[in-house]
């Protein structure tokens, strides 16, 4: 119980870092597809905590009679989230901090087997509304948030070159002894990988800018039909906060300010079309979530010619992660270069598999043979065959989220999530 109590905490402390600063006029923002009010988005995290644990596991009667019709995602549309009756700033972070402490006052008591899946649940979606804060910010460009973590791994440099992994077979998915997994893991199941090549690290600025430096935003054999109809909707050029060459630098918005670009570090704010733009033109192509589990958690056999059975729990082995094995939970509120945290490589050598930056997949997200929908229904089942497969997570993501069995999912148009790609050799 004291270990959920922590985590309650922790991701509330997140929480409020990224919102605590915000101005009355920034918590409500501009009306944008890819964003929440930030006022409506906390009290949905405070109302998905009081509705799947308090409400739903212990029976409770609601705090606030109107929170269903303000703050339930499944009923409340988008675009009226700005035109809700919601409570002012301190009644929202009141709201939230009586939904906390009457859920501390319940685990002091003790909780069953089945109320701790709730709890574990809703500190898991806090922890993805963490994220989409820190990105909101960007999108938004409010300041960069006051911020405790150390750029003690900035300028480690590039990591080029690709490893190989030897073909087999891979249970793919998650099984019941990873702990709490979402119900789009379930369950592992076998599939055949054919012998691959895949690099080190992710594709860096540097890497990147390559592409765009030879006009590849204006070269329509490097882009898919449907890249290239996003492409010229969003008169694209470049990658959404890039802004131009200075001296010989690329530099972009970060935050509220202009700064240049660490070619280093791997590329992020790329959609899954420009991933794929990038890849053709370098003549690579993107993993598959299959081979990116391979190549962060499979291990060779002896002689190194397939697949081992089994997997890691990590890249690294057993060891929960750390500040040395990888960028999570905010350890730095930016990527490192793609050549640290040597100690956090997998089996094949592929580095930072966790951490950092998300990576997009070739895969589309669909749902593995025999998926049936967990409580909170709407979490995977009316995304299915509309997003692509993201893993790994980023230096925002916690560690709670970012196992190497979690299959992140987005729309292949959206560039304003802290995701990048790493790529085969064709
Ligand atoms: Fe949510």
């Amino acid at each position: 119980m004291e270990v959920l109590a922590a985590q309650l905490r922790d991701a509330r402390k997140h929480t409020r870092r990224l919102t605590d600063d915000l101005s009355n006029e920034q918590l409500m923002g501009p009306m944008l597809p890819i964003v929440n009010p930030v006022l409506w988005e906390i009290g949905h995290v405070g109302w998905f905590h009081e509705y799947w644990t308090l409400r739903h596991a212990h029976g409770q009667a609601p705090i606030l009679d109107r929170a269903d019709r303000l703050w339930n995602s499944s009923t409340v549309a988008h675009t009226t989230r700005w035109d809700l009756d919601l409570p002012d700033r301190n009644g929202v972070f009141g709201y939230m901090t009586d939904v906390l402490g009457r859920q501390l006052d319940r685990l002091d008591g003790g909780i069953d087997g089945p109320a701790r899946y709730f709890y574990e649940l809703s500190i898991r979606h806090e922890d993805m509304h963490v994220e989409a804060l820190a990105y909101t910010r960007q999108t938004l460009g409010y300041a960069r948030p006051e911020h405790r973590g150390s750029a003690a791994a900035q300028g480690a440099g590039a990591w080029s070159g690709d490893v190989d992994v030897p073909g087999g077979r891979w249970q793919l998915g998650s099984t019941p002894a990873d702990g709490f997994v979402f119900d789009n893991e379930k369950w592992g199941h076998e599939v055949a990988i054919a012998p691959f090549r895949i690099a080190k690290a992710p594709v860096t600025n540097d890497e990147f800018a390559a592409f765009v430096d030879v006009d590849g935003y204006r070269t329509q054999e490097f882009w898919s039909a449907a890249g290239w109809a996003w492409r010229e909707r969003a008169a694209a050029e470049r990658p959404a906060y890039w802004l131009e060459r200075d001296g010989g630098r690329w530099t972009w918005r970060r935050y509220e300010k202009v700064e240049p670009l660490a070619p280093h570090a791997p590329v992020m704010f790329v959609n899954w079309y420009e991933a794929e733009a990038w890849c053709r033109w370098a003549k690579r192509r993107l993993p598959t979530e299959a081979e990116w589990e391979a190549a962060a958690i499979g291990e060779p056999v002896a002689g190194g010619l397939a697949l081992a059975d089994g997997k890691r729990r990590w890249p690294w082995g057993e060891a929960e992660p750390d500040a040395a094995l990888a960028n999570l939970d905010f350890a730095s509120d930016e990527p490192y270069d793609v050549a640290a945290l040597a100690a956090g490589d997998s089996a094949f050598g592929c580095r930072q598999m966790i951490g950092n930056v998300w990576e997009w997949t070739a895969s589309d997200f669909v749902p593995f043979a025999g998926f049936s929908a967990d409580p909170y229904e709407d979490y995977s089942q009316p995304w299915f065959g509309t997003r692509k497969v993201l893993r790994g997570g980023s230096w925002a993501t916690s560690a709670r989220i970012a196992r190497p069995g979690y299959r992140n999912f987005f729309t292949p148009d959206r560039n304003d999530v802290i995701a990048g790609f790493r790529t085969c050799a064709l």
